[in-house]
């Protein structure tokens, strides 16, 4: 299976499947000389880890990395960096239907189309474990560009949204929703335990800024900024739509209410709005680089759902085993992953042209 690779001077490849011994990425690309150790890269896939509370899959994972290659006393070599996450909580007896039936909502139909051959334990190569393998290369890339600061949250779930009034960055880390709002976050708990009892699944929106981007980052036309970042956060599983700054919101504004206008500031100019989410014609304009990602409710319920067999018998299916209710929540890790990786890599494309 090729495209497994993303990225374009600065480059990582993902392997692995749900169900296999283990899973990874290889890192290539990396300037020489940077500090990485196991620690930078492990808070990273803490924050993704499955089973850390009710509102996320109970399937156990401690996603333990190991550095393989590509590092020698503390400092990376310029070489491969393979990166190596052992999968120890595969139960393949929950997907015993998923042999025989396609599962709505899944790649299982279309890998079939595509392959005629899958393994369909947990998804296999579908499974967002592989997204596992992206926050650990993500970790690498944040160490590429320390000055950049990513941050995501969870903006909605179930169309319940955050008030910005409200917006606390310390909340962040201090519930299992990523939100910023205290009074969200209680109001999420009964939504999402709601649809974890049920067996049923919730959707979410991701938001996502990157500070500390400099002006001139990016590339005209065919690598716009913008469109680096919507290939990769469209990438991720499960998601269903990009935006970036204003976004579809942008469409009802008059010319005159999306301006960004701009004046003489100490360091560089100062802008007084940032409707354009910090890009302008493909490239940075040192403002916040904002973008939202969507996240389709989790497909795998425990409602049956008309579906057909291998063999084209109709017939249903209701998704057992162990999954997350709302897998956007989990999605913010990932979303910071290859915010971080598109950076990381538009910085050194950067410093390749320019200088
Ligand atoms: C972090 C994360 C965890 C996910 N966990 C589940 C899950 O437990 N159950 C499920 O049905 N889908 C889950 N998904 C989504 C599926 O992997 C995805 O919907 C499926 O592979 C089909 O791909 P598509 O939705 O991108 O078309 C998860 C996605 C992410 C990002």
């Amino acid at each position: 299976m090729s495209f497994n690779t993303f990225g374009r001077l600065f480059r990582f490849t993902t392997w692995g499947e749900s169900h296999g011994p283990a899973l990874g990425a290889v890192v290539d690309g990396c300037p020489p000389g940077i500090a990485l150790s196991e620690q930078d890269i492990q808070p990273w896939l803490d924050k993704r880890r499955p089973g850390t509370s009710r509102f996320t899959t109970q399937r156990r994972e401690p996603d333990q990395v190991r550095i393989l290659s590509g590092v020698f006393e503390g400092r990376t070599t310029g070489t491969p960096i393979s990166l190596m996450i052992e999968n120890v909580d595969q139960r393949s007896k929950d997907y015993g239907n998923v042999a025989l039936a396609y599962r709505p909502g899944h790649a299982d139909y279309a890998y079939d189309a595509k392959y005629g051959f899958r393994d369909y334990r947990g998804g296999g190569r579908s499974s967002a474990r592989e997204t596992a393998a992206r926050v650990a290369a993500g970790a690498v890339a944040r160490a590429v560009i320390p000055q950049v600061r990513i941050r995501a949250w969870v903006e909605s779930i179930a169309g319940d949204r955050i008030d910005y009034e409200a917006f606390d960055d310390a909340q962040i880390d201090a519930n299992p929703f990523f939100c910023p709002d205290r009074a969200a976050a209680q109001r999420w708990e009964a939504i999402v335990d709601g649809a974890r009892k049920s067996g049923s699944s919730v959707g979410a929106v991701v938001a996502c800024e990157a500070t500390g981007v400099p002006a001139g980052w990016g590339a005209p036309l065919y690598a716009k900024l913008d469109s680096e970042l919507a290939s990769a956060c469209m990438s991720i599983n499960a998601v269903k739509g990009f935006e970036i700054g204003d976004g579809f919101a942008a469409a009802a504004l008059t010319g005159e209410q999306n301006a960004d206008p701009m004046r003489a500031g100490n360091g560089g100019p100062r802008f007084l709005a940032n409707h354009a989410g910090g890009i302008a014609g493909g490239i940075a304009t040192g403002q916040p680089v904002t973008m939202r990602v969507a996240f389709k409710p989790t497909s795998s319920i425990l409602t049956p759902v008309d579906t057909i067999t291998r063999t084209g018998e109709e017939t249903q299916i209701a998704t057992k085993g162990r999954h997350d209710p709302c897998v956007g929540i989990r999605g913010v890790p990932v979303v910071e992953a290859m915010v971080a990786w598109v950076l990381a890599d538009q910085a050194l494309l950067h410093r390749g042209q320019c200088g």
